[in-house]
């Protein structure tokens, strides 16, 4: 996919800036703040719910079992991650301990709007054409909802400011299925928005 020029003028937030964040209390337990990852001249943009154990002891967005379900996903639309750039609605990863395993919690609403100006400042400075939101939370947080019917808003792509925004499954969705069918069929459904994203990011010209 072709890029374009570097004419951003705010720079995504720094790990630096994650880290020393006090908006909502997820810092606390967290290891480390996870920013996006990807170039700021890509013109589509993957939002993911937060990071999962993976990504907050290594401090990169989708590098856990999630993650390589979406490498491939991009792979199979004829992308690579390094074609997008990737980030997450919330930045700390939120878990419950249970024995000494870490198990993702959903971040709460008030959580993804501490985060929003984080995601809101990696929008600005990419200016993504399309955005591929990665379940309901990351939909939410896109489109500046508090709920969202994730299944209704995966018909269509939705404008946001200029911005196309494409709602499908978040790759753990796939994961959780319990059978062989219902696993591909919602990974062929990741497949065909991430194609669809391309398309659309094809069609129009950046803002
Ligand atoms: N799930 C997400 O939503 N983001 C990540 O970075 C990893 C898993």
């Amino acid at each position: 996919m072709p890029k374009r020029a570097e004419t951003h003028s705010e720079p995504v937030p720094a790990r630096e800036e994650l880290n020393a964040c006090r908006r909502c209390p997820l810092w606390h337990d967290a290891t480390q703040g996870v920013p996006g990852a990807g170039p700021t001249s890509a013109k589509l943009m993957l939002v993911g719910e937060q990071p999962g154990n993976e990504e907050d002891l290594q401090g990169e967005p989708f590098v856990g079992p999630a993650g390589r379900l979406l490498s491939e996903a991009l792979e199979r639309a004829g992308l690579e991650r390094h074609d997008v750039y990737l980030t997450n609605a919330v930045k700390h990863f939120k878990f419950e301990l249970r024995g000494k395993r870490r198990l993702h919690k959903t971040p709460g609403q008030l959580e993804v709007e501490a985060c929003g100006i984080w995601l809101e400042q990696e929008i600005q400075a990419v200016e993504p054409t399309v955005i591929v939101a990665l379940g309901a939370t990351a939909t939410g947080a896109v489109l500046g909802r508090k709920r969202v019917a994730l299944s209704t808003l995966m018909d269509e792509p939705v404008e946001r400011e200029g911005r196309l925004v494409v709602a499908t499954y978040h790759p753990s969705f796939v994961l959780r299925q319990r059978s062989e069918e219902s696993r591909h069929a919602a990974f062929e459904r990741i497949v065909a928005s991430l194609r669809q994203a391309v398309r659309l990011a094809a069609g129009r010209r950046s803002r």
